[in-house]
C-alpha cells in the first residue's frame, strides 16, 4: 500500500511517498481502508517532533480518517468488515490502509460523505468541549475567536451561535473574516489592525467579551485578555502562531476572569461517556444541518506535504483534506 512516511524529522517537504507492506490487525485492532484524512495543526507539529505524541521513525502523520473497515482483529465486537467508519488515530492515517486499537473507531451512518466524515469529529469535538464543558458558555453572552476562520476557529464560530451566543471572529484577512461572516458570526475584526483591541471594545459597548476561545496564542494572547468582561473565561486551545504566550497574572486578577485550559484529546480517553454525548449532540446537529466543516482544498496523498504547507503558511480556512483513491 501507499503511504506518506516521515523518515527524519522536519517540515512537510522532508515527506516521502512510498510502497510498504499492508498492516495486519492483532487483537483489539482494526485496519481501515482510507478513504479520507483531514488534515490538523498539529500534523504539522507532529512530523518536526514537537507535538506531545512521538511515534517512533519512521511514521505517517494524520491522525483522523473516515474510511472502511477491512479487517477485524480477535476481541473487536463493535465493528465488522465493510462497516463505514471514522477514526482518531493519532497519526498513520495518511496512507492507503491505517491499523488502529478498535476503541479509537466509530461507526457513522453511511449518509456522510468520506470528506465531511474525516473533517468534522477533530474540529468540532474540541471546540464543543471548548465552549460547553470547559467555558460554560450561555445564552446570550460574547465569544471572541481568535483564528477564526482556521479549523477549530471555525468550528467554534458554528458552535457558538448554535448555543445562542453572539460571535465576533478575529482572522488576519479579509477574505478569511469573509468566511467566518458566511457561517454565521456577528461582527469581524481584523486582527492584523494595530486597533483591533479598540474595535473589539466598540462592539461590546465597553462590557467586554464573555468568553475568549484562543487557538493562536502568540501576540494575540494578551490584547485578547485585555478585552475581557467580568467573570469571563479565557481558553487556552492551542498555540498556532508558534509562541506560547506568558501573561501577567495581574490580568485575570484584575478581570476577575478564569484562563481555563483545554485540552479535547485527553478529555475524550478520561471522561468517554461526556465526550461520547457531545458526539452524539455534534452528529445531531450535522444531520439537520447546523453545522458544517468548511472543506476549502483537497489533495491526493502525493501532496500530502502542499496540504501541510496550506496550514503553515496560513492559507487554509475551515478544513483542507487529503483524498484516497
Ligand atoms: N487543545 C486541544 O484540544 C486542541 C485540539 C485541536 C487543535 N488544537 C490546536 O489548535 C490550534 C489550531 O489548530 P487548527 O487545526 O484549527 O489549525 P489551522 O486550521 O491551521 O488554524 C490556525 C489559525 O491560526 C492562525 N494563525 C496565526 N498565526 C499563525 C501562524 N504563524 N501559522 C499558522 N496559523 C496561524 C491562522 O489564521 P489567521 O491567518 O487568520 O491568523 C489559522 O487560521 C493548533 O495549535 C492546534 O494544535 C488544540
Amino acid at each position: 500500500m501507499k503511504a506518506v512516511l516521515c523518515k527524519q524529522h522536519g517540515l512537510p517537504d522532508t515527506l516521502v511517498v512510498e510502497d510498504i507492506p499492508s498492516p495486519k490487525a492483532g487483537a483489539k485492532q482494526v485496519v481501515i481502508t482510507v478513504k479520507a484524512c483531514g488534515v490538523n495543526f498539529p500534523d504539522t507539529l507532529i512530523i518536526q517532533n514537537k507535538y506531545q505524541f512521538k511515534p517512533e521513525l519512521p511514521f505517517s502523520p494524520g491522525g483522523e480518517v473516515a474510511g472502511i473497515i477491512k479487517e477485524v482483529g480477535e476481541g473487536v465486537s463493535h465493528l465488522n468488515v465493510g462497516d463505514t467508519v471514522i477514526a482518531m488515530t493519532g497519526w498513520g492515517g495518511f496512507a492507503e490502509e491505517v491499523l488502529t486499537d478498535a476503541s479509537r473507531v466509530f461507526p457513522v451512518p453511511p449518509v456522510f460523505d468520506f470528506k465531511t466524515a474525516a473533517t468534522f469529529a477533530y474540529v468540532f469535538g474540541t471546540s464543543y468541549h471548548a465552549l460547553k464543558d470547559r467555558a460554560q458558555l450561555k445564552e446570550g453572552e460574547t465569544v471572541l475567536v481568535l483564528g477564526a476562520s482556521g479549523g477549530v476557529g471555525l468550528a467554534a464560530v458554528q458552535l457558538a451561535k448554535v448555543m445562542g451566543a453572539k460571535v465576533i471572529a478575529a482572522a488576519s484577512t479579509e477574505a478569511k473574516l469573509a468566511v467566518c461572516s458566511q457561517y454565521g458570526a456577528d461582527a469581524i475584526v481584523n486582527y492584523s489592525d494595530d486597533n483591533w483591541r479598540e474595535q473589539v471594545k466598540v462592539l461590546t459597548e465597553g462590557k467586554g467579551v464573555d468568553v475568549v476561545y484562543d487557538a493562536v496564542g502568540g501576540h494575540y494572547a494578551e490584547p485578547a485578555l485585555r478585552s475581557m468582561a467580568w467573570n469571563g473565561r479565557y481558553l487556552v486551545v492551542g498555540f498556532a502562531a508558534g509562541d506560547i504566550p506568558k501573561i501577567p497574572l495581574n490580568l485575570p486578577l484584575l478581570k476577575g476572569c478564569a484562563v481555563v485550559g483545554v485540552f479535547w484529546g485527553e478529555f475524550a480517553t478520561r471522561q468517554k461517556k461526556d465526550n461520547q454525548a457531545n458526539m452524539m449532540q455534534l452528529f445531531g446537529w450535522l444531520m439537520q444541518g447546523k453545522i458544517k466543516p468548511h472543506i476549502s482544498a483537497e489533495y491526493p496523498l502525493e501532496q500530502a506535504s502542499q496540504a501541510l504547507n496550506d496550514l503553515l503558511e496560513r492559507k487554509a480556512t475551515g478544513k483542507v483534506v487529503l483524498v484516497v483513491d
